[in-house]
């Protein structure tokens, strides 16, 4: 009779010992990742530049990350699509200026 509840308390402590081991490991694989935002503030010329860029130059195709391309590569494909939209030098300057201080 004694063997016989020192066996199921055995069992009962394998089964309790399984139990924590796997809720352990779940835990683990659960860390908390920690997110970095990135908020950009932008000033009222640059937001103008955003909205110039949103507004005229996703008419012909999606809009291009800024990031897409370098400060240099940018230069000609913005002289390319200045004349493509029909832009003046102004809301130019303007839509490169955002760009620049997106990358
Ligand atoms: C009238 C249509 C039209 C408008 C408006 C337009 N684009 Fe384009 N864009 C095109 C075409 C067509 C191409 C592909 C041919 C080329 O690269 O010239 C292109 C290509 C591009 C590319 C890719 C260039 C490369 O080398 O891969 C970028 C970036 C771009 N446009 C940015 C702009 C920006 C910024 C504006 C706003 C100032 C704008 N586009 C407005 C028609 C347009």
């Amino acid at each position: 009779m004694k063997s016989k509840i020192l066996i199921i308390t055995a069992a009962v402590l394998l089964l309790v010992s399984c139990g924590t081991q796997k809720s352990g490991s779940t835990a683990a694989t659960t860390a908390p990742v920690t997110e970095t935002a990135k908020v950009v503030v932008l000033t009222p010329e640059l937001e103008e530049g955003k909205n110039l860029y949103e507004n005229s130059c996703a008419r012909c195709h999606k809009l291009y990350d800024a990031k897409k391309f370098t400060q240099e590569e940018w230069k000609p494909i913005l002289t390319r699509m200045q004349k493509k939209a029909k832009l003046d030098d102004t809301q130019m300057a303007s839509i490169s200026n955002y760009i620049i201080s997106q990358l």
